[in-house]
């Protein structure tokens, strides 16, 4: 994977939940048999606001998690404190991978996300993204621009956290066509959905999703149907061969399901669910985040608390689904360390 030898250097943009637990796992790599073929060093780490670290021969990452807990931030008394910024560090360090783990900006249409990953690419560098921006609102531009340069885009964390969606559709489905994609794609409206059911109110249900963890830093982004169109957007682009944006997915918001809806629905032995589609429709792809009252014989009704479900529907191989249950932050970083394989692979 490096032009150099030595371990693979990554960036990591981002130093939040994902970032700190996939800095966890690298530092424990001793402790996982199935990491020691995984030769990385981690050269840098930039945040928006909370200081950078940088060091050509690979940061104490051990040193760096601890001494971020301590201080809540990286400062001159850190030995590999730098005075970077994010585009800058893009641009100038020494990386083969830039790993891209900034937060979801719906309002800002991907940015600053979608400048790391193009500098990135530009300068003929990996980039290895959890942050869906890039793929929804630029997709046609980094990947043209990853092919050009040749550098890799992967992204297997954008959807369903480290659940191999991506690789397997790409690899396991060969020689289907997707004719439909559908899901439970968001944790936090499905969270949100199930203390419903249980008699929360809408404002009880989204604290409670809120102490799960799992909300997007702007709540709005899971609760209006963003996170899901985001996550609909980077799908159909990436395996349906559309160019789809965020804005011309359909979407439904979960505050707007009632608990009278839902009490009716089980009293009919059914269950709400906000459901994620892409249809072919003539040439081009349609996208849709609703809410549907399914019976509780389809496997979509029975996705619990913070777990996933994608459905493939296929020309060849027919239906083939997914799930993912209980996923943690690990299952996240996860999704990074696959796309770190798959670079090493190829
Ligand atoms: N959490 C999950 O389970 C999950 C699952 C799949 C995908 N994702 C995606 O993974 C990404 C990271 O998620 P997270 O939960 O770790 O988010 P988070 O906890 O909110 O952390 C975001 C990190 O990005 C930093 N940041 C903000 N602006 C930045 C910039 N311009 N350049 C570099 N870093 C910047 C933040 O620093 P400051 O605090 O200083 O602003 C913070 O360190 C998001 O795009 C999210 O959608 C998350």
């Amino acid at each position: 994977m490096t032009a150099h030898a030595g371990p693979t250097r990554l960036l990591l943009a981002g130093f939040g939940n994902v970032g700190r637990t996939l800095a966890g796992i690298l530092a424990r790599r001793a402790s996982y048999p199935g990491l020691a073929d995984l030769d990385v060093a981690v050269v840098g780490i930039t945040t928006g606001s909370h200081g950078a670290l940088a060091d050509g021969r690979g940061i104490d990452l051990a040193a760096a998690l601890t001494s971020f807990a301590t201080r809540g931030r990286f400062g001159p008394e850190c030995p590999e404190f730098a005075a970077l910024d994010t585009a800058r560090a893009v641009a100038v360090l020494d990386y083969d991978v830039l790993v891209e783990l900034s937060p979801l900006a719906v309002a800002a249409r991907g940015e600053p996300a979608i400048a790391h990953v193009r500098g990135a690419l530009e300068r003929g560098r990996h980039v290895v993204s959890a942050n869906k921006g890039p793929l929804a609102w630029a997709w046609g531009e980094l990947t043209e621009l990853a092919a050009r340069r040749g550098g890799a885009l992967l992204y297997e964390a954008t959807v369903m956290d480290g659940a191999p969606v991506f690789s397997l559709a790409r690899h396991g489905l060969q020689g289907n066509t997707i004719a439909r994609i559908e899901g439970v794609l968001n944790s936090t409206t499905n969270v949100i959905l199930g203390e419903m059911e249980r008699g929360a109110s809408i404002d009880e249900a989204v604290a409670a999703a809120q102490r799960a963890g799992v909300v997007e830093a702007d709540p709005a982004a899971d609760i209006e149907g963003w996170d899901a169109a985001v996550k609909l957007a980077v799908l159909a682009n990436a395996l349906m061969g559309a160019e789809l944006t965020p804005e011309q997915v359909e979407r439904e918001s979960v505050a707007a399901v009632t608990a009278d809806r839902i009490a009716a629905a089980g009293a009919r032995g059914r269950r709400i669910k906000m459901v994620c589609e892409l249809e072919r429709a003539g040439g081009s792809v349609r996208g849709r985040v609703r809410a549907l009252e399914l019976p509780l014989g389809d496997a979509l009704a029975q996705v619990e608390g913070t777990g996933s479900m994608i459905r493939f529907v296929t020309d060849i191989l027919g239906t083939f689904t997914v799930a993912e249950e209980r996923p943690d932050l690990a299952a996240t970083a996860y999704g990074v360390i696959a796309d770190l394989f798959a670079l090493n692979r190829a």
